[in-house]
């Protein structure tokens, strides 16, 4: 029988039966002190497990290693090992085995779903629907921990402006106002109300901080942003993420002004577990501590041990950092032993909040996993999610929703028959071709004749997570048949974007053009056929400007996950009106980028006497192809009547806005009603615009709403330079509408 279980049959202080109540910490108190240097060691270290890679490939790392240290209780958690059988075997060894019997705590990217997967991240930001987002990462939650996972590394919420960077598809956009309320909604969707539930898992705030600003939008890059934008832009989602108790926060692989984060002191110190009071624990990204060395931070692994515990990475994830320096530098007096004792106590108590304390194999029930895993509500949930995170971005004489009768229909393009690619790139755990494919979603609607061309392949070749994506550039070989069907058809859909693997973690582009061959192939069949619906597939904003001047209908559908097919004929056929909003900027060339609603005015915001001196390009306008919250529906809301309960206001009063929205057309739909305030001189400068509320609101056909908002002190104000939270006198704009760049507005003046 091991310690941990003789203890709680002895003296009862980390006995199972009273582990729920609240005095976790002095059953931490009395496993710490039987604990070892080196097992205080192993709770802080990672392995990856014997499956998949998302990483770097270990090079410290063999399974006979990995199985002895988990025999000698120096692995505190596994990453990368699901389901039941491979949970189960690796638990055993840590419990039954090891001295102490700690449980693992058991890690995986559940990033938008485990088997059954929902939209990618950035797609579901595009619904705005905080609830729908919420019960999205409900299921996943729910299929996670029937598979043995308690522990998920998401969500992302990496504020992203930078549209060559591969993981704005993890994120939820360019805004931290709706990038913090995403962030409560996901974390309160994994996390549920109790821990220890078996359907509930740790969720993990991530990348902390800055990641989504790597310069260039090149993967890994170095970050350089000012103090202003760390806190105004970048930090607030972390915030949020702690206020609603989220248990782990993971690092991320950049620099920040020239320190790494993970042995950044001032982020992870004085901001997180300092001012923010973060209870819980900071795993490292994938061998973050040890590539402190290659930053040029660290000059050997002892170095990187100690710089990254002192600044607060509590975990070393795949980085054999921690197991092999630690210790010895607790023993020759060079780090106190106080600072793992830190660590370990902020691991141990996520494990006891989870109850693996109580029952390691809690999670392990194979019953469980056979009835979770692809449950049909799950599927139900999914689609709902799907169509809610569509876009329309053009919709010119209506030429959607297509007609359900007597139509021949030429469906053109790779993608609508690919099952993989709208699963996006993180969907480790998802089977191969699952996706309900557009062709699929299609073809279940049976009034019109429907003839299917692929015209073009997007890539070539056999694709994997860790490999790069060959794209074909060169065959063209079935163009003619998709030209011919196209020219004899009524309406011709074309399904183009990038491949699933486009677009994630380690796919940076230099250009955001359609990949390949697809813009060519949009060209030739427009020739024949300008009837086009253009239905976009991609993990990131597109610069689609030749189709957004020719093609009078473009549909934004992102990778939208199992339900792809079955959600994109419903909004095409108009079963589904559709109601999302962009969250993140689209440019009109990648020159443009980063481009983003909240910019700010400068000093030549525009061309004042007929001269070149202001801030513009020569060759390009300067607003976006399609800007933050835009998205139509097929109906039209038109808004009328903003008021606010007076013009002058003291800092202490709340301020009451309110508008009409009329459905002014034939159908009923939803829109997002959105709030920007506008603080026109600020001791920092402020942005153009803010998103500081909205409202996602259902207006049947004909009729009027009126919607109200509130701001107060939490919404007015701003950090300044020393990541203070300060609101300023002075006069405000606010603006209502339905997109940022179509708005109502109004002043008011701040006391
Ligand atoms: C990866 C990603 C991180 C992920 C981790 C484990 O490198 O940066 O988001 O959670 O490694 O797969």
């Amino acid at each position: 029988m091991t310690i941990v279980a003789m203890a709680c049959k002895n003296n009862n202080e980390i006995s199972a039966e009273n582990y729920k109540d609240d005095n976790i910490t002095s059953k931490i108190d009395s496993l710490l002190k039987l604990m070892t240097i080196e097992e205080k060691v192993g709770q802080m270290n990672q392995y990856n497990g014997f499956w998949d890679l998302t990483g770097p490939s270990p090079k410290g790392g063999t399974a006979a290693k990995k199985y002895e240290h988990l025999r000698k209780g120096w692995v505190g958690s596994m990453l990368n090992v699901r389901g039941v059988e491979q949970v189960r075997a690796v638990q055993k060894i840590a419990v039954e085995e090891s001295r102490l019997g700690i449980p693992l705590i058991i890690g995986f990217d559940v990033i938008h779903g485990y088997k059954t997967l929902s939209p990618i991240p950035l797609a579901e930001s595009a619904s705005w629907d905080l609830e729908a987002i919420e019960q999205s990462s409900r299921i996943a939650a729910i299929e996670a921990s029937s598979v043995g996972i308690n522990w998920t590394f998401a969500p992302m919420i990496d504020i992203g402006r930078d549209a060559r960077w591969g993981r704005v598809m993890e994120g939820a956009g360019e805004d931290p106002y709706l990038g913090s309320l995403i962030a409560k909604a996901r974390i309160k969707g994994f996390q549920g109300d109790d821990l220890s539930s078996v359907n509930t898992i740790a969720a993990t705030a991530k990348h902390f901080a800055g990641y989504g600003f790597s310069e260039a939008g090149r993967e890994y890059n170095t970050v350089d942003i000012g103090t202003s934008t760390l806190h105004n832009v970048v930090l607030p989602p972390f915030k949020a993420a702690v206020d609603a108790d989220v248990k782990t926060v993971m690092n991320s692989f950049n620099e920040i002004n020239g320190v790494p984060v993970t042995g950044s002191p001032y982020l992870q110190r004085d901001i997180l577990k300092g001012e923010w009071n973060f209870n819980g624990f900071v795993i490292s990204d994938w061998a973050s501590i040890r590539e402190m060395i290659s930053w040029g931070h660290a000059k050997n692994k002892s170095e990187a041990a100690k710089i990254a515990v002192t600044a607060g990475s509590d975990m070393d994830m795949e980085g054999y950092v921690y197991i092999e320096e630690l210790a010895q530098l607790v023993k020759d007096d060079v780090i106190k032993e106080d600072l793992l004792d830190d660590a370990v106590r902020r691991i141990l108590r996520v494990k006891f909040e989870l109850g693996l304390f109580d029952d390691p194999y809690r999670y392990c029930d194979e019953v469980r996993e056979k009835e979770m895993i692809g449950h049909p509500k799950h599927h139900e949930a999914v689609l709902d999610m799907a169509k809610k995170s569509i876009v329309l971005l053009k919709n010119e004489n209506n030429l959607l929703p297509l007609k359900k009768e007597g139509q021949k229909i030429a469906l053109i393009g790779a993608l609508a028959s690919d099952k993989n690619s709208p699963l996006g790139s993180w969907r480790l755990a998802s089977d191969d071709n699952t996706a309900v494919s557009v062709l699929e979603g299609m073809q279940a609607y049976k009034g019109n004749s429907l003839v299917y061309k692929k015209g073009a392949d997007v890539s070539v070749g056999k694709t994997a997570f860790v490999e790069e994506v060959r794209i074909n550039t060169t065959d063209k070989s079935e163009f003619q048949s998709a030209i011919t069907a196209a020219k004899s058809a009524d309406v011709v859909v074309m399904v183009l974007g990038e491949h699933g693997f486009q677009s994630g973690e380690a796919r940076s582009r230099t250009n955001l053009q359609l990949p390949g061959v697809q813009q060519e192939l949009l060209e030739a069949v427009y020739k024949v056929n300008s009837n086009i619906v253009l239905v976009l597939n991609n993990g990131r904003p597109l610069a689609v400007s030749w189709a957004d001047a020719h093609i009078p209908a473009i549909v934004e559908a992102w990778q939208l996950g199992t339900q792809t097919g079955n959600a994109v004929a419903q909004v095409l056929y108009g079963d589904y009106n559709p109601s999302g909003k962009l969250p993140m900027t689209f440019p009109r060339g990648v020159g443009q980028v980063p481009i983003y609603y909240n910019y700010k005015n400068t000093g030549r915001p525009k061309n004042v006497e007929g001269n070149v001196f202001w801030s513009h390009y020569i060759d390009s306008e300067n607003t976006p192809l399609y800007p933050f919250g835009h998205g139509l529906s097929y109906t039209t809301f038109e808004y009328s009547n903003l008021k606010l309960n007076g013009s002058i206001f003291n800092i202490g009063n709340d301020i009451t806005v309110s508008v009409d929205v009329k459905n002014s057309g034939d159908r009923d739909g939803k829109e997002v009603v959105q709030l920007y305030i506008r603080d026109l001189v600020g001791s920092v400068t402020r942005p153009v615009k803010e998103l500081k509320g909205f409202d996602l609101v259902e207006i049947k056909a004909g009729d009027t709403k009126t919607i109200t908002f509130t701001l107060d002190k939490t919404t007015l104000g701003f950090y300044n330079n020393q990541g203070e939270y300060i609101i300023e006198p002075g006069e405000f704009k606010v603006f209502v509408g339905g997109s940022s760049a179509q708005t109502l507005e109004a002043d008011f003046e701040l006391d």
